[in-house]
């Protein structure tokens, strides 16, 4: 459920009209809805209340944006973060060091050093090599990392293959065969101390039957390190639940996926840790855009509207979907190539979709655009950074400038020799 609906023909974020937005602001432009995120973030919440113990990091890569953490950070979220970058938007926002879950393949000794000094709650490894340098740099520092070891259950998401973690060919975590003795070397390294265990299968999964075979398999290891041992306080159980990107989809509720982890994780006697994304900010935000112009197609028109993929970069490199909604609709429909104005073909929204009928100068937007939408955003064919904008109730506010190519342009150096 969200707060973008139509009050008397126009669409609004909550109570306010986009077409308000779109001419103060411009477009393209993010809006999200802050009733929307609020409600995203208890419905999670409570679902997971029936665990016995639960610690929630937000997946700061899904909306970076600070107002977006904030608001995060007062529902009492943590934050998982994978460069230096995310975990000072972290800390900027509020959200408790001890809150910070540190996960990525390429930490830099330079960013490891930080989080020790920000004191952040636990790093998650993705390889031997990362705890052995992880354990000096603490020790050098006097401090002890709490980490817990990231495990590559080898299990198929069924999702994109772009976005799945979780198969033995992909980068992420350590092989599930190698986990426990490499568990047991890393905890006996003075600077470490090794916590728990952490899984992530992959993002936009559409059935809970992968994330609970990865679970369990999980949970197996767990036993097989306690058995010989080792400590484990903690299980992350990461992030991956998908949402609808088409009117009528119908996903795994938070509901469901927390009686599939209750059931799952009976009887381990851990702090379960949790790394949403998608499913707290996807549905919590819109990309408006402007129709520039409607050219002639082979088998139908194009639509060129003035958003492209340096601002939602999703369906070119996912094929993903984002349904397309006119903000003042006349009934009329039309079969369309939506496309953006970058010079090249991946710049295409979708093909031959039926859509609301759409004149040059007509605002619409992009739904679902909420996560790994402005985050993902870039400058290409030196085009602006795209804006942000807040909603609450009746009230909107810029929540990140929109950054002119004249800005980016003077940050860039032509050396004396080239003069
Ligand atoms: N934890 C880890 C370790 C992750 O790598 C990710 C996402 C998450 C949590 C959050 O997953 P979520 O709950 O949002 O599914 N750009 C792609 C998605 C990439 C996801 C990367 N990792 C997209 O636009 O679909």
């Amino acid at each position: 459920m969200d707060h973008f609906a139509f009050k008397d023909g126009v669409l609004h974020a909550e109570d306010v009209p986009l077409p308000a937005i779109a001419a103060a602001v411009g477009t393209p432009v993010y809006v999200y809805s802050r009733a929307t995120l609020t409600r995203h973030a208890r419905v999670f919440r409570d679902a997971l209340s029936i665990l016995p113990s639960v610690h929630i990091a937000f997946a700061v890569k899904a909306n970076p944006n600070l107002a977006v953490l904030k608001l995060l950070a007062r529902e009492g979220y943590g934050a998982d973060v994978v460069s230096g970058g995310e975990m000072d938007r972290a800390l900027a926002a509020g959200i408790p060091a001890a809150g910070v879950v540190f996960s990525g393949v390429g930490k830099t000794a330079g960013e490891m050093r930080r989080a020790l000094a920000a004191g952040i709650g636990q790093f998650n490894l993705e390889s031997e090599e990362e705890g052995i340098e992880l354990a000096a740099l603490a020790a050098q520092s006097g401090t002890t990392a709490a980490a817990a070891l990231r495990v590559n259950p080898d299990v198929d998401a069924g999702t994109n293959a772009k976005i799945s973690t979780g198969k033995a060919e992909n980068k992420f975590g350590v092989p599930y065969d190698r986990a426990a003795a490499m568990y047991a070397r890393l905890s006996a390294l003075p600077g470490l101390r090794m916590r728990g265990l952490a899984v992530h299968i992959g993002s936009q999964l559409a059935r809970l039957e992968p994330l609970e075979s990865a679970f369990s398999r999980m949970g197996d290891l767990m036993r097989t390190i306690r058995n010989a041992g080792g400590t484990i306080t903690h299980m992350d159980l990461g992030g991956g639940i998908g949402v609808p990107y088409k009117a009528g989809e119908v996903f795994p509720s938070p509901a469901d996926y927390a009686v599939m982890v209750a059931r799952v994780t009976a009887g381990w006697d851990v702090t379960l840790m949790f790394e949403p994304g998608r499913v707290i900010a996807g549905n919590s935000g819109v990309l408006a855009t402007r129709v520039i112009r409607v050219k002639p197609g082979v088998s139908c028109p194009f639509v060129v509207v003035d958003a492209a993929m340096n601002d939602l970069a999703r369906p070119a490199l996912y094929d993903a979907w984002h349904d397309f909604v006119a903000a003042q609709p006349s009934g009329a429909r039309m079969a369309a190539n939506i496309v953006g104005p970058i010079c090249e073909s991946s710049d295409t929204f979708a093909m031959g979709r039926d859509i609301d009928a759409v004149s040059p100068g007509d605002l619409a937007v992009f739904r679902t655009a909420g996560a790994y939408g402005a985050t993902m955003a870039n400058t290409y064919n030196s085009r602006a950074l795209v804006p942000e904008v807040m909603v609450d109730g009746d009230k909107w506010a810029l929540v990140a400038d929109r950054i002119d190519p004249a800005t980016i342009l003077a940050a860039e150096r032509v050396p004396d020799w080239l003069e």
